[in-house]
């Protein structure tokens, strides 16, 4: 039996007509004199019913369907009884009375149910991902991660992007997270690298005159798993030679414009807006601030100069910042035990020494345990700056800049979400641009890259790698969705003495640099374009335009936060004539623990 039609496709014009549909049993309802099938497949899902006239044969096959048997049917289409029509349900003005039932296969009885509407617990989901694929919801994102890339292969190819294949055996790129090895059989003791990103490949194919490349690219990265983060994911990667930093935001807008207008039907405005790192610290705290809402960080460092208050004081005079939000009328909301709460969680999770507070009151006044330590005038200066209302409460954290950024960011994220300050339906697009070239390593107190080594810095901020590395600006540019890093990229160094400058900076020494590099160093010899270019991380999309929260159900089969397919068990033990090909031998300590 060939099917005439999808499970989703039939309406009140198709009555009377002879169909066959094929699916999954997603339901099943016995009411004696008949039997009510819901079919499903990824179209949507019909009601079969098996009255008296499909035959006492038929009824009888019936009665044996359950729960994800794949089924044909073929039937006329009628329209559902008066009352019992459902509106919610595409198909839902008809139903199938089959002449003829096939089982085309049955199935076990399912550990959950693709069509309930509870969310099964996510491991048997994992376990069992054929059937958690099934699901619609499941079903709709990967339709959407296809329309994303689809409307992205498309655009690139309007603007004459060549789409170039790279290697994924090939030597390890610093993108700064550990690199998955790939041992060699025939040259023991040497290994691949899997990619982190495709970054000197693209970057060779502009000094090959390739101008304009684009590759939907699977990057590996082993790094610590977070909601927002797999192990190995997917970019949209570009490049492009003869270009700015302005040429290459400039595209992306148009992109984002786009796939905004084709996705989710939303008019975006263009330029997109642009800060700079220095000001999104400052006014948010962090390098991807989500622009959905106000509350910006408010600085009081000069006032905090003038108080009595010994931590405020000792902090403003010894080249710490006093910084700090107004929550809008969220006084009341918080008792003693829930500020004691806040200060908790900033003195556990980011290392802040403390949270001072005030609520405000009528007139605006601050009331507080620590006031008694400023002058009026001085509340009164505070009040002032926070823009404070009777009801607001107004948080502070005296500390170095770094711990007040990251402190602050996280209240604010919390207050943003807990006191629903936005919608979560919009879509906030934004770029943050000028990063600094370089940060220091907590550890090794040396520079790292802040993007990567191959980062160019800005024209005018050259001389400054020699003299102060620190204060260095990069030609670097972050799209932001919603508060998260959509996207990253850079222009690149095109001038060998330059990438060496840089390579020293970042304790790579000029044998190292010939060892790991030398192969990017003798093709910039040999007449390199300035380029540039950017990746933007498709699962982050399809996470960011769904609206999902946990970037696994963006991907058809991804990895645990412990870096494991639950369904084909990967990584598994392998055979000993394997390690013995590769001149490998696992230390007794090490064998394999499952999981
Ligand atoms: P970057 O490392 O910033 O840049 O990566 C680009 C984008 O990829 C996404 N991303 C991830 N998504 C899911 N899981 C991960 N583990 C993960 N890591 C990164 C983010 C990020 O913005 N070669 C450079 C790009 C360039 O300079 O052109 C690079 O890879 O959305
Ligand atoms: P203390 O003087 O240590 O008793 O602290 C008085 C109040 O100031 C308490 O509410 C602390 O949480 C707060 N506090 C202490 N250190 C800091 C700091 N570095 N920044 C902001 N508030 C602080």
């Amino acid at each position: 039996m060939i099917r005439s039609h999808t499970c989703g496709e039939l309406r009140a014009e198709n009555i009377g007509q002879e169909v066959t549909l094929c699916g999954w049993v997603d339901s099943y309802r016995d009411h004696g004199g008949g039997l009510f099938i819901d079919l499903r497949d990824r179209y949507g899902k019909t009601q079969i019913v098996f009255g008296p006239e499909s035959g006492p044969e038929n009824q009888e096959s019936a009665r044996t369907l359950r729960s994800e048997f794949v089924v044909a049917v073929a039937g006329k289409v009628a329209h559902r009884p008066e009352g019992t029509t459902n509106p919610r349900l595409a198909t839902g003005e008809i139903e199938v009375h089959p002449q003829r039932l096939m089982i085309l296969n049955k199935s076990l009885t399912p550990p959950f149910q693709p069509g309930a509407k509870e969310l099964p617990n996510e491991d048997l989901r994992l376990k069992y991902r054929y059937l958690d694929l099934r699901r619609p919801e499941q079903q709709a994102t990967m339709l959407l991660r296809h329309r994303i890339i689809r409307g992205m292969r498309a655009f690139f190819d309007e603007h004459d992007f060549v789409d170039v294949e790279t290697p994924m055996l090939g030597r390890s790129t610093p993108e700064g997270a550990r690199d998955y090895l790939v041992p060699s059989r025939i040259h023991h003791g040497s290994f691949y690298a899997l990619p982190q990103s495709p970054q000197l490949y693209k970057q060779i194919l502009m000094i090959a005159g390739y101008d304009r490349y684009v590759q939907v690219a699977r990057c590996f990265r082993d790094e610590d798993l977070r909601a927002d983060r797999q192990p190995e994911f997917t970019q949209l990667d570009m490049e492009m030679s003869f270009v700015d930093s302005d040429d290459i935001i400039g595209l992306i807008d148009g992109l984002v414009a786009r796939l905004a207008k084709e996705v989710l039907g939303q008019e975006v405005k263009l330029p997109l807006p642009r800060m700079t790192y220095d000001e999104a610290m400052e006014r948010f705290g962090h390098d991807a601030p989500d622009l959905r809402f106000g509350m910006e960080l408010v600085d009081i460092t000069d006032l905090a100069k003038e108080t009595d208050f010994r931590v405020f004081r000792a902090t403003a005079d010894g080249g710490g910042r006093v910084r700090g939000i107004n929550v809008k009328g969220a006084a009341a909301n918080y008792s003693r035990k829930g500020i004691d709460e806040l200060t908790n969680y900033v003195m556990q999770d980011f290392a802040a020494k403390g949270l001072a507070w005030f609520k405000v009151e009528e007139g605006r006044t601050l009331a507080s345990p620590i006031a008694k330590n400023f002058s009026p005038a001085l509340l009164g200066k505070i009040a002032e700056r926070t823009a404070a209302q009777p009801g607001d409460l107004l948080l502070f954290v005296a500390d170095q800049f770094e711990v007040t950024c990251k402190a602050l960011y996280a209240l604010r994220k919390r207050f943003g979400e807990e006191l629903k300050l936005y919608d979560p339906n919009t879509k906030n697009f934004s770029w943050i641009v000028e990063f600094p070239m370089f940060a220091r390593d907590e550890e090794s107190h040396c520079w790292a890259a802040m993007h990567h080594p191959f980062t160019a810095p800005r024209p005018q901020d050259l001389p400054l790698l020699a003299s102060d590395p620190g204060k260095c600006r990069a030609q670097a540019y972050d799209l932001v969705i919603n508060g998260s890093e959509a996207g990253g990229g850079t222009i690149r160094i095109h001038d060998p003495q330059v990438q060496q400058q840089v390579f020293g900076l970042l304790g790579i020494d000029p044998a190292q640099a010939r060892e790991r590099f030398g192969f990017l160093l003798d093709a910039l010899a040999y007449g390199a374009p300035p380029h540039g270019g950017i990746a933007l991380g498709i699962d982050r999309w399809v996470m960011l335009f769904g609206g999902l929260d946990n970037i696994r159900d963006c991907i058809a089969f991804p990895k645990t936060q412990k870096a494991t397919d639950l369904m084909t068990e990967a990584p598994g033990p392998v055979d000993p004539q394997q390690l013995r090909e590769l001149g490998i031998q696992i230390r007794a300590s090490e064998a394999p623990s499952r999981r």
